[in-house]
């Protein structure tokens, strides 16, 4: 009989000995780490319920009342900004009988269950329920929804589960003197949708960090003069997050500030920085355009996608009204994920098989392997 915790613990060995290869040894993850369930629970509980999950940016919500929906494992969550501005969490599980509350993004002045009407404010206490003379008893400040803890770190909004996780503005302090010249807090969004990739969540995220495929397998859309050779990785290992950073040869390409832009100097104006916040927030940001994804695993081969497109303010103004600079943009970057689209999805299928070995890391996917040096600390506890 097949022993799952033994396969497991088999895997935490592989995933800690994979971690203490120095880099120039270094191997990608076992193939079973993708196709594992038993490890699924476990990333469940030691990556996504104890670290900060990000359902999206405080401009997808700019008035009071507008919320989104996300969840944290199994906790469907909503995320709404209150009568004072203020951006909260809660669950989304009404107290009468479970009911889900609220579904994909929108507005709303008080929520309202869809079974019985129970109705919550937007600070999340029970304010009304129908027919409330057939509860023995009721005592509605007895009924408020849980909220959870919400953070905003440059225009995100990170929700956790744990209550001793280390507020991102302490985390990402680091990260935070490469990326705040940028002010992508004021970026405006132009698209977001949810996506669903047959994949394994970690194999969206390490394609996502790594920039040696950029010029092969997106030759068609973004990648054919990627100055991969001008990829830059910080020094040391961060606990919380990694990126890497390059900067185009040509300042009229894509990816380079709009004249309109003040706040990016000298090389900056043609810099990207392409961050990742573990476990699952990754972005890329240039001068004129922003793209993130933000991954939940949903079983081990499927990961639900938050994707978005954000532009400065800048390049904004510049468009106008004009809808087709926006299609343009998206259009290319709708590309793009197809391109990956298909590399995950094969990955994933060929992590699958017997004869499947861990291959070595090239130089510029050091991320990679800041990624498992993370694993290993966050699950070989
Ligand atoms: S489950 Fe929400 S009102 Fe009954
Ligand atoms: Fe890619």
């Amino acid at each position: 009989m097949h022993d799952v915790m033994s396969d497991v613990e088999a895997l935490l060995s592989a995933l800690k000995g994979s971690a203490e290869r120095p880099f120039d040894k270094a191997l990608s993850l076992p193939p079973e780490a993708y196709r594992s369930d038993a490890l699924l629970q476990l990333e469940t509980a030691q990556l996504f319920k104890s670290g900060w999950v990000c359902p999206g940016r405080t401009a997808d919500i700019p008035n009071a009342g507008d919320y989104v929906t996300f969840s944290i494992g199994e906790q469907p969550i909503f995320v709404i900004r209150d009568m004072d501005g203020k951006v909260r969490s809660y669950a989304n599980v009404c107290r009468h009988r479970m009911m889900r509350l609220l579904d994909g993004s929108g507005s709303c002045k008080r929520v309202v269950c869809p079974y019985h009407s129970w109705t919550y404010d937007l600070d999340g206490r029970l304010i009304g329920l129908p027919m409330v003379d057939g509860f023995e008893g009721l005592d509605k400040s007895q009924h408020s929804l849980p909220e959870l803890r919400t953070a905003i770190w440059e225009g995100w909004i990170y929700v956790t589960l744990d209550p001793d996780a280390a507020d991102p503005s302490e985390s990402l302090a680091p990260l935070q003197e490469i990326v705040s010249r940028y002010n992508m807090a004021a970026y405006v969004p132009i698209h977001t949708e949810d996506k669903v990739w047959d994949t394994n969540w970690k194999i969206v995220a390490e394609n996502f960090m790594e920039s040696y495929h950029l010029r092969y397998a997106h030759g068609d859309t973004l990648g054919r003069d990627y100055p991969v050779e001008r990829t830059e990785f910080p020094e040391g290992c961060f606990d919380d997050f990694t990126y890497s950073i390059f900067t185009l040869g040509n300042a009229n390409e894509l990816g380079s500030a709009h004249p309109d832009n003040t706040r990016l100097e000298g090389d900056w104006r043609q810099t990207s920085v392409l961050p990742t916040i573990f476990p699952a927030h990754m972005i890329v940001l240039t001068p004129d355009y922003m793209r993130y994804l933000s991954l939940r695993p949903d079983g081990v081969g499927r990961t639900r996608i938050r994707y978005g497109v954000a532009v400065p303010p800048e390049v904004h103004a510049s468009w106008g009204n004009a809808t087709s600079e926006t299609e343009k943009l998206c259009g290319l970057l709708e590309a793009v994920n197809a391109e990956d689209r298909h590399l995950v999805e094969s990955v994933y299928e060929g992590a699958g098989g017997p004869l499947t070995v861990s291959g070595p890391l090239h130089f510029f996917e050091r991320e990679i392997h800041d990624f498992i040096v993370y694993l290993s600390r966050r699950l070989c506890a």
